[in-house]
């Protein structure tokens, strides 16, 4: 079933685009890349080559350019889109509302009317567990209410949310995943990509790595006086391996289907970590020292954040495998074998 079936991979050269892009292929898909490289390198797709020894059909172009998209769908007969390519950093969503807004919401609605006028309508669209704000309860099923976001990236996320709800209700031929990722880490285990964010980073994990590599000197972690067994902040930290085998696994259950949907599932292990467990776990992958100080709560930041997995195992019989040694492990390995930037 997989062998003949073309799925176009949008921001395919970013993180968690490149390492799907080699689940993809070592699954038997066919893949086309479309990326502009707002945050990333070509390097990240020449490294899924090396991996997975294939050559990419990779398109360098914008989401909100329709006649390249136009051009893509002619020439290939797309069976489904992986939709990642978007800005993700909360911060810079609160300086530049309007630049998240256009990218995001505006690039998804030009993607979505040209993959429309292709007949194209399977796919799977990159969600956040962000979409549901403070949650009103742990573990976070995905029935918990949305929209209560906290910055335009969250909101851009629920937007497009609902933008492919209303598409589905207007054309119930649309078969659609919206797959909630909780907090991607770790890195392909050859170590030839991974996660290498331009600057400082926002989050905590590749923070962590560039103390433990000496890049910088020490991390700030974010409160001590949450209501957690350390203080500090629970997230659901989730393999990039994993949550790249979820994709497949979407994509086969969408492709398989009689009928059109909207399917919504948390992408997630459903276990929560501390900020200081996984300083511990990190110190210990790595054999260097993480030192750090307490600062003040991060605004906007909740106490714990991780997922119910159920819907995922009973739909697509999926779970994450990978544990946090793992995670840490990955994710040093790809540091140490790496001083260019390769997503
Ligand atoms: P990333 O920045 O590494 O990858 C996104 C890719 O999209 C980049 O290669 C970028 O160059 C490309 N891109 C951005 N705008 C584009 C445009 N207009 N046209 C073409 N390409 C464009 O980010 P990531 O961590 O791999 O995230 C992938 C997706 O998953 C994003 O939509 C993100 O919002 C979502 N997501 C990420 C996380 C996370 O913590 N990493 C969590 C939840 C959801
Ligand atoms: C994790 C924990 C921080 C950095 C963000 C987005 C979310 C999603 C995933 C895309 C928190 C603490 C962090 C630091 C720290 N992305 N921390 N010092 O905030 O759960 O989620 O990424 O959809 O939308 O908001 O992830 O990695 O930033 O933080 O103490 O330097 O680490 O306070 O408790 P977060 P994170």
């Amino acid at each position: 079933m997989r062998q003949n079936k073309t799925i176009l991979v949008t921001g395919g050269a970013g993180y968690i685009g490149s390492h799907t892009c080699v689940e993809l292929i070592q699954n038997g898909y066919q893949i086309v890349v479309l990326d502009n490289y707002l945050n990333s390198t070509k390097l990240a797709l020449k490294r899924v080559e090396e991996i997975t020894q294939t050559s990419l059909k990779i398109y360098p172009q914008d989401i909100r350019n329709k006649m390249a998209l136009r051009q893509i769908f002619a020439q290939h007969n797309i069976d489904a889109i992986i939709h990642f390519a978007g800005l993700k950093a909360v911060g810079e969503s609160v300086a530049k509302p309007l630049t998240y807004y256009d990218n995001n919401v505006g690039g998804s609605i030009i993607l979505l009317k040209e993959a429309q006028k292709a007949g194209c309508k399977n796919l799977i669209f990159s969600s956040s567990a962000t979409v549901y704000g403070t949650p009103e309860k742990l573990p976070i099923t995905e029935n918990c209410p949305t929209g209560n976001t906290t910055n335009p990236y969250g909101t851009s996320k629920f937007m497009i949310e609902e933008i492919l709800q209303d598409t589905y209700q207007a054309d119930q031929a649309w078969k659609i995943a919206l797959l909630r990722y909780f907090n991607p880490v770790g890195a392909h285990a050859s170590g030839k990509i991974g996660e290498n964010p331009n600057g400082i980073p926002n989050n905590l994990m590749p923070f962590i790595a560039q103390v433990a590599s000496g890049k910088l000197n020490h991390l700030e972690v974010f409160g001590n006086d949450y209501d957690t067994l350390d203080g500090t902040g629970i997230r659901d930290y989730i393999h990039v391996m994993d949550l790249a085998k979820g994709h497949v696994l979407a994509l086969d259950y969408l492709l398989t289907k009689s009928k059109g949907e909207v399917l919504t599932v948390n992408l997630g292990t459903g276990k929560g970590y501390s900020v200081l467990q996984m300083v511990k776990a990190f110190a210990k992958a790595s054999g260097k020292k993480i030192p750090y100080t307490i600062e003040d709560r991060r605004p906007g930041d909740i106490a714990s954040c991780f997922a119910d997995v159920n819907k995922a195992h009973k739909i697509l019989n999926w779970h994450a495998e990978l544990d946090i040694e793992t995670m840490c492990s990955d994710a040093w390995r790809f540091i140490e074998k790496n001083s260019v930037k390769t997503s």
